[in-house]
């Protein structure tokens, strides 16, 4: 903890208190949603492997087999694709059709070779093998739009057209009636091939958005933020929420060295969401679109330091418990913010800052990964709203890819005890966050209604807050299950020092 940082004890002990009547919202299980790009290991060597040493790693298809059942478990009901940076200068064409004919080119986002030998049509397939829906990020650093058309024509069109017959010719013969489609990706940064202002963004979208609804009318557009605190999220969501946009994108990476800083640092993420929610009323109320909702995609977000594990080595990230914390935290602020965050995804999927990470023969789960399991797996439903007394951290927050240590200096104090809640038909689910680096935290429980009178438990825990999983230990940071006693609605939890359970209270 730094000098200057305090937990603040109350003087009552902790408690949850649940209230089943005041529900927040739906959650939308697409907050569940992952993104795959073209980056270090993330597709060739982790999602696939076409090199003649796989053997039986690998399906027909070239799907890492390991890495498709553990993707599948994770339920993602969208995968974005294919970047992120890479796909500011990415041609589509170049991975569609014989794979002998594409041609590799040099890669200017991560400073690489692409291959090209997978593609748009791989992808749709491997979506649908795993059950999730496609999201295609489009070029707007080197593409043009008569090259994003004919993306969404080939992709979208059963017409006796062009690009339609070129994907029938390549053996599709169905439209993959893809939904989703990003108006580029980060296009503010500096470190983006065709960065742009905002205005010379807003413009070209508005044009964009246009012509690409005349094609296909049933597509939805997500339009590129910043990350919801900047004068680009107030400039482009006054331009182009008037012109029928349907998601407003925002990307964040959080992490610090220092404990307390990492596992405070989503906060941030919350103080965005809650800003773009205004920002999008704002802009609602100025384009007079009284009644009309755009709504936050969240498309990129996790636990990244970029010094530490750098985007031109693969931003292998090997993720610590703590990480795991902010990973669990940043899911409790999804779900508490439901009612404006629709989409959001986990950046990224396989070994590119991810919770899998895979070797030449084997494969193993990082901390990170449990907590957005449990959260994909019971936190669907309606979030409920929660009170809870906790002590509170009242301190610096952690790094973010701007610098956003001034949240919390500007949060009045942030909760140790960090917690949603969903109701669903079978069961209410608390997740629960226990921040405090020392102290185990028993709270009370207060939640009416009828329930078995045994609670599942799923706690994530280890002495070390620095603890891994590796290859070698791919256990050391696990689930452990257990059950806890209920009666006359109430009960007394210990939550252990630093950290995350779900409690699943069954219906009886
Ligand atoms: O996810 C890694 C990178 O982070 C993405 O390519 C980019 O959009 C972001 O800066």
């Amino acid at each position: 903890m730094t000098d200057s940082a305090q937990i603040i004890t109350p003087s009552h002990s902790p408690f949850i208190r649940v209230d089943e009547e005041r529900v927040i919202s739906d959650v939308d299980s697409r907050i569940y949603s992952g993104f795959l790009e073209h980056m270090g290991r993330c597709i060739y060597g982790g999602l696939v492997d076409f090199s003649e040493t796989a053997g039986i790693l690998v399906n027909e298809r070239g799907y890492r087999k390991d890495v498709f059942e553990a993707l599948k478990n994770l339920n993602m009901p969208i995968v974005r694709y294919p970047g992120g940076n890479f796909v500011s200068s990415y041609h589509w064409l170049d991975g569609v059709g014989p794979v002998s004919g594409r041609p590799r080119r040099p890669e200017l986002a991560w400073l690489g070779e692409e291959s090209n030998l997978f593609g748009t049509d791989e992808f749709i397939q491997w979506c649908r093998d795993i059950s999730t829906e496609p999201y295609l990020c489009l070029n707007m650093g080197t593409g043009t739009l008569d090259e994003a058309l004919a993306w969404v024509e080939y992709c979208n069109s059963d017409s006796d057209t062009y690009y339609a017959n070129l994907r029938k010719q390549n053996g599709h013969e169905r439209p993959y009636k893809v939904k989703y489609w990003g108006l580029g990706n980060e296009v503010w940064g500096p470190w983006q091939v065709g960065q742009m202002s905002s205005n010379e963004y807003s413009t070209k979208a508005f044009q964009w958005a246009k012509a690409l609804r005349l094609l296909d009318p049933d597509i939805e557009l997500i339009v590129c933020g910043c990350n919801g605190l900047e004068r680009w999220d107030y400039d482009v969501t006054q331009a182009l929420v008037a012109q029928a946009v349907d998601y407003y994108s925002i990307h964040l990476y959080t992490s610090d060295h220092d404990y307390y800083k990492n596992v405070t640092a989503p906060c941030a993420a919350e103080r965005a969401i809650q800003i773009t929610a205004r920002l999008l009323d704002l802009a609602s109320i100025s384009n007079n679109q009284h009644g009309r909702r755009t709504k936050i995609c969240f498309d990129e977000w996790n636990v990244w330091d970029p010094e530490r594990a750098p985007g031109f080595k693969g931003a292998e990230e090997r993720y610590t418990l703590q990480d795991a914390l902010s990973v669990a935290s940043w899911c409790n602020i999804f779900v508490r913010q439901s009612a404006h965050v629709k989409i959001a995804n986990i950046a990224q999927c396989v070994n590119v800052i991810a919770p899998i990470m895979t070797n030449q023969t084997a494969m193993f789960l990082q901390t990170t990964y449990w907590p957005f399991y449990l959260f994909s797996k019971y936190m669907r439903g309606q979030a409920l709203h929660l009170h809870v007394g906790t002590p509170l951290y009242n301190g610096e927050t952690g790094f973010s890819m701007v610098d956003m240590t001034w949240i919390g200096k500007v949060e009045p104090a942030i909760p140790i005890l960090d917690a949603s809640a969903v109701l669903n038909k079978d069961y209410i689910a608390i997740s629960v966050v226990n921040k405090d680096l020392n102290n185990d935290l028993t709270t009370r429980i207060n939640l009416e209604g009828k329930f078995r009178e045994k609670v599942k438990t799923f706690t994530l825990y280890n002495d070390d807050i620095n603890a891994k999983n590796s290859f070698e230990t791919p256990s050391n940071v696990t689930l452990e299950e257990g059950l806890t006693s209920w009666a006359n609605n109430s009960t007394e939890y210990t939550f252990l020092k630093h950290s995350f359970t779900l409690l699943v209270f069954i219906r009886a």
